[in-house]
């Protein structure tokens, strides 16, 4: 028997939803399984924590989570609570210590699931973006002076650092290669960042040397929108400054159907500390408490938490099972357009574990 170490963070709003609708999914599949356990210690950290003790997460919270082999995380923000002390003091302050460089983020059209885009198909747009975690322009350098006076000033830095940007491009490269295409876009600024984003180019030039079998090429971030809109089919792996796929990605999600349904995940690929599993989508305080958040997004990066640890056959029983329920427009929530609840989803998902043969 396999035993896992977990550390939940369901954080704020319905990040408590839907993590735990993801913790019932993961016990059943353990239960069906038969051949690993997962041992879950759940960590109240998150806004109601600042608002009692004054920080999101005890100082060494990030050396806590170190003695896990998985951490999977709901939403934070709350809307009486700036949204830069929230992520700085909570996810950030997580992702940057662990080392989870590379955040890969999935998008394919579900079954189910239509595209805003039309005519196109389920084999149109299957992508992963590769986005770069660790510096870019959420380095956290910068400053304010002067407040209040004409002459304020406020500056945020992008930083990127030669292993910063080699060690993301090696990543995407990689990954890749292991999809079918090998076709790997690179999604630069380097016309206008002309230091940074510059040298950006060049490595990714210096690392597609050691890569001859994956197809590459070089887009523009603004042109990239277009062609991620008007040609998703010419694209597959994705790779992009922090701030950059933080935009596609939304983008990548809406073209499929919902941010309810898009995963992420923040790998430290090197295993040198723990991966960081979440929803893409934020705390939504406007559906909070109402049960009606689509609980997708955290069941397929419980499936990319299940293929990390070394669970694929249960990662692989996961997809098959989210993706059986959202072929039926009755298990879809208001986001994608029915009128479903988690609990509904949920308890469809934990069935088809149960009884199917997948
Ligand atoms: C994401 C989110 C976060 C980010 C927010 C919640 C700060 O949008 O993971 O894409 O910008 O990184
Ligand atoms: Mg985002």
């Amino acid at each position: 028997m396999n035993r896992y170490k977990v550390a939940s963070i369901p954080g704020d709003g319905i990040g408590l939803e839907v993590i735990g609708a993801g913790l019932r999914v993961l016990d059943t599949l353990a239960e069906r399984d038969g051949g690993f356990s997962l041992d879950v210690t759940s960590f109240d950290w998150g806004s109601d924590r600042y608002k009692r003790e004054g920080s999101l997460m005890p100082v060494d919270g990030a050396e806590e989570l170190r003695g896990f082999d998985a951490i999977l995380f709901g939403a934070v923000g709350v809307p009486d609570l700036p949204d830069h002390l929230t992520l700085w003091g909570l996810r950030l302050s997580i992702c940057q210590p662990l080392d989870q460089y590379a955040n890969v983020r999935p998008t394919r059209i579900l079954p189910g699931i239509k595209s805003p885009l039309s005519g196109v198909t389920v084999k149109d747009l299957d992508w992963v973006i590769v986005r770069e975690n660790s510096e870019g322009e959420y380095s956290g350098q910068g400053g304010r002076s002067h407040r209040g006076q004409p002459h304020e000033i406020a500056t945020d830095l992008s930083v990127f650092t030669r292993v910063g940007v080699e060690r993301v491009m090696r990543y995407a490269f990689k990954l890749a290669r292991s999809r079918p295409r090998k076709l790997l876009t690179i999604v630069t600024k380097s016309n206008a960042q002309r230091h940074g984003m510059v040298m950006w180019d060049e490595i990714a030039i210096e690392v597609a040397e050691d890569f001859p079998d994956v197809t590459w090429d070089k887009i523009l971030v603004d042109a990239m929108t277009v062609r991620m809109t008007i040609k998703p089919e010419t694209l597959d792996t994705i790779v992009a400054t922090n701030l950059h796929a933080d935009i596609l990605s939304d983008l990548a999600a809406a073209l499929a159907g919902s941010i309810g349904v898009a995963p992420t995940a923040n790998l430290n690929p090197e295993r040198t500390a723990p991966s960081m599993f979440e929803p893409i989508h934020g705390s939504a305080f406007d559906i909070m408490g109402k049960g009606i958040a689509n609980p997708v997004a955290t069941f397929w990066s419980a499936s990319m938490m299940l293929d990390h640890i070394g669970e694929k056959a249960a990662a692989v029983r996961l997809m098959e099972a989210i993706e059986t329920v959202t072929a039926n427009p009755n298990f879809h929530t208001p986001d994608l357009g029915g009128v479903a609840t988690t609990n509904e989803v949920t308890d469809a998902i934990i069935d088809v574990i149960r009884t199917r043969n997948i």
